[in-house]
């Protein structure tokens, strides 16, 4: 039952407020005026009105984020929250601890204000969805909104207002584990992923019912990490900044995002925590954020381990100076603040300006009038079946087919053609691999319709399926998030060499048995995320050599992926019939699998960063410069002598059931002034005998200019779906917008007179090409 909230019962909150000895008549009115509906006031009044009434310790207590769980030598939420030292707790997802939280928040502490509670909503609350780089894959950024939009009300419902997500951070190097938590390497399509994540979790402005409050993340540059290893150091020049990683975060801000967390790493030599450039310059002064910062987690207090801040007071002053609102968790603002402010070096009107953005939010969210949840609604909303049917879907668009020798996709359900299919591999059966890293701490990887039961409902009793997990999967060293109070992602008992070799053989038998196999390999929820960088991108544990023995049974073997990076399938995909790059599939992955490996569904994802050979070749992008020794020239080529320079699979890249023809590139105009626009026209067919999706990709090259440009950009796309035989006219705009970048050279944005290339196609490579001249 739901209990009001006093801070909106207006007869016994007044009367509550008498009992508040120390407040004056003055102050008594400024909180009625702050507390109660938003009629006549707006969110910044009752935000200006709240703050003339809070103590210098409740101010600061806004500006501290407590960790839901125990953390050596904090004292316990509760206790923060009823001080009114807390104006957030992170990482509580359970509703009843969410509502009791509240309700100490609200009720007993002194100015009742309602706490933001902060949680990773990645992928899902309790419908887990692919992972950002899975649903980058659909080019469909519609599908992306509608995805945020249910996890937003999952959340909500829970009483969750707060997701730390989306993270839009340019990944392009497959060692750094968090690349799965982002839309791949393009700064064109991330912004365009960055925006459609913001709307769906916020709607259409704050405050929108059943949305939360989204925090795009994490400023900047964290993708960039030196080699690949999380947390390490990131050197990206400012032409890179502002053309690459900057567009993403620019873009979410465009579409109204309430709140920024900053990176943890060293940017330049700079900590995200506390780099001024960051948070004030291009933040709020270039781009007037007009939202709140949160650090990531204890990163304030970590200023002094970076060899940055002198203690932890230097630290807090440090980030606080930055820009930073809100400490997540470290409690060094909590600690550290009232002593810079007595020593004089930050001024009460500083904290008073730190604190006014978070209010704002607060009352803009609703929280002053609804703070507390419903729970016996939440199962409810939980348990549509309209969400687990979008994540299906979703899973669907995202499934990108890698190699299909021979048509040996899709397989024939019917148990004519394979009477019996072999479903192996450690992830074949397992929900916290499907559901991912985020998804597996809120869920634990419960209620996931798994691969093997995927394929095994879509059979039924039509074919015989066989399943083999082979030897499991384990990280080579734990992962630290294991340590945590309450986190429920475990990685899997070890085994030893007996129990490994029994579970190999089993899996040759299993294959040898079967007419076909279906090899469900990748990598456990622990492997990919925070934390979770590799030398290597080698398939982990003897998951390689059981493939090796698998082919070797001569039985035609199709290749399901579940992983959240590329992974080194070179040998694959010289030896496998086909290859379906499945990602983290999420809680209907399984079925979805199924779907496409029988062909109810033609897979229609594409790649969103280029996949390489091997690790060697990271990072590797497509985007890369000419230089002056290309591919192409006679002598001198910048590449590997040991290697091909192509990657693997180029971005973009994505097979199909059907094929597809574009042509008839046509331009408005072969030339344009500055500042005009140029339309771009392709014919696209399906040209083949199923219906099926094409996302028709348009890239740009700058032939001259001030700075070298990228050998292609991509700068339009659209996912269309065609009937066979059905053709289309897509059309296409360049205009100040797109021919524009930031010059190194001039220090400035810049749209030159310059030749521009166009290739419109299937992938990253097009060939299709028309040029046109931008004149002065
Ligand atoms: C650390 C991660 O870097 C960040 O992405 C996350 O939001 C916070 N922890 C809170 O979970």
């Amino acid at each position: 039952m739901q209990r009001p909230n006093r801070a909106h019962s207006t007869g016994s909150f007044y009367l509550s407020l008498l009992a508040i000895a120390c407040l004056g008549m003055s102050s008594l009115i400024a909180l009625g005026q702050a507390s109660k509906s938003a009629n006549g006031q707006n969110a910044e009044q009752r935000a200006d009105a709240l703050l003339k009434l809070m103590t210098l310790e409740e101010k600061i207590g806004q500006l501290n984020q407590a960790a839901g769980f125990p953390r050596p030598g904090a004292p316990p939420a509760d206790e923060q929250v009823r001080k009114g030292l807390a104006g957030s707790v992170l990482w509580v997802s359970q509703p009843a601890a969410i509502n009791r939280l509240q309700r100490i928040s609200v009720e007993e502490s002194r100015l009742h204000i309602p706490l933001l509670m902060g949680l990773d909503v990645v992928a899902g609350y309790h419908t887990i969805f692919p992972p950002p780089l899975a649903m980058s894959a659909s080019w469909d950024p519609k599908l992306v909104e509608r995805a945020q939009t249910i996890a937003a009300r999952e959340a909500r419902a829970a009483g969750i207002n707060w997701t730390f997500a989306p993270m839009v951070d340019i990944a392009r190097d497959a060692r750094w584990g968090r690349m799965v938590e982002g839309a791949g390497e393009d700064p064109y399509l991330g912004a365009a992923m960055a925006k459609a994540q913001v709307m769906g979790f916020q709607g259409p402005q704050l405050g929108t019912p059943d949305h939360v409050l989204a925090c795009v993340k994490h400023f900047a540059a964290y993708g960039a990490a030196d080699g690949g290893r999380d947390y390490d150091s990131s050197y990206v020049p400012d032409d890179l900044l502002w053309n690459v990683y900057f567009p993403p975060f620019k873009a979410a801000i465009d579409a109204g995002v309430g709140s920024l967390m900053s990176a943890y790493m060293d940017l330049n030599d700079v900590p995200a925590a506390g780099n001024y450039f960051l948070l004030n310059d291009v933040l709020r002064k270039t781009w007037h954020f007009q939202g709140f910062v949160v650090s990531d987690a204890m990163a304030v207090g970590s200023l002094v381990i970076h060899g940055f801040a002198r203690d932890r007071e230097d630290a807090a002053y440090m980030a606080f100076h930055a820009g930073v609102n809100m400490d997540m968790a470290s409690y060094s603002y909590l600690n550290e603040l009232p002593k810079l402010v007595k020593s004089g070096r930050i001024s009460e009107t500083q904290i008073d300006a730190m604190v006014r953005p978070l209010l704002v939010t607060k009352f803009k969210l609703g929280l002053f009038e609804n703070a507390y949840i419903d729970e016996s609604k939440i199962s409810g909303v939980l348990n549509d079946p309209a969400s687990t049917q979008s994540a299906r879907e979703a899973a669907q668009r995202t499934m990108v087919l890698l190699k299909n020798e021979a048509q040996l996709l899709p397989l024939d359900k019917s148990g004519k053609k394979y009477p019996s299919i072999a479903v192996i591999g450690p992830v074949a059966d397992s929900g916290p691999a499907q559901v991912g890293f985020w998804g597996g701490m809120i869920t634990g990887g419960k209620d996931v319709v798994t691969v093997i039961e995927g394929i095994r409902q879509r059979v039924g009793s039509a074919v015989r399926v066989e399943y083999a997990k082979g030897p499991s999967i384990r990280r080579e060293i734990p992962s630290t998030f294991e340590g945590l109070p309450g986190i429920l992602l475990h990685d899997e008992p070890p085994q030893s060499p007996d129990e490994a070799q029994a579970a190999f053989q089993q899996v040759v038998e299993t294959a040898k048995r079967c007419d076909v196999a279906v090899l469900v390999l990748g990598e456990n929820a622990l492997m990919a995320g925070e934390a979770a960088s590799n030398s290597s991108l080698r398939l982990a544990g003897r998951q390689q050599e059981l493939m090796e023995a698998v082919v070797a049974t001569g039985k035609p073997v199709v290749l399901v992926l579940i992983n959240g990076r590329p992974l080194d399938i070179l040998w694959a995909a010289e030896h496998v019939g086909a290859i379906l790059e499945a990602w983290e599939p999420g809680t209907q992955g399984g079925h979805a699998v199924a779907d496409v490996l029988f062909g109810e569904v033609n897979p229609g994802g594409k790649l969103t960063i280029t996949w390489p050979r091997s690790a060697g070749q990271e990072p590797i992008y497509y985007a890369h410069n000419i230089t002056h020794a290309p591919e192409t020239a006679p002598e001198f080529k910048s590449r590997y002598q040991d290697l091909k320079s192509t990657p693997l699979y180029p971005f973009g890249y994505g097979l199909s059931y059907t094929k597809f023809s574009i042509s008839d590139l046509k331009m408005s105009s072969t030339s344009a002034k500055i500042g005009d626009s140029i339309g771009v026209s392709v014919d696209v067919q399906n040209t083949g005998s199923v219906a099926g999706d094409e996302v028709v990709q348009l890239y740009i090259h700058q032939q001259s200019g001030s700075a070298s440009r990228p050998v292609r950009q991509l700068k339009g796309f659209e996912r269309v779906w065609l009937t066979a035989g059905a053709k289309t006219t897509l059309h296409f705009t360049l205009g100040k917008d797109e021919l524009t970048y930031w010059s190194p050279a001039l220090k400035t944005w810049v749209l030159e007179p310059a030749v521009f290339d166009v290739w419109v196609g299937e992938d990253s490579t097009a060939k299709l090409h028309a040029n046109f001249e931008v004149t002065q």
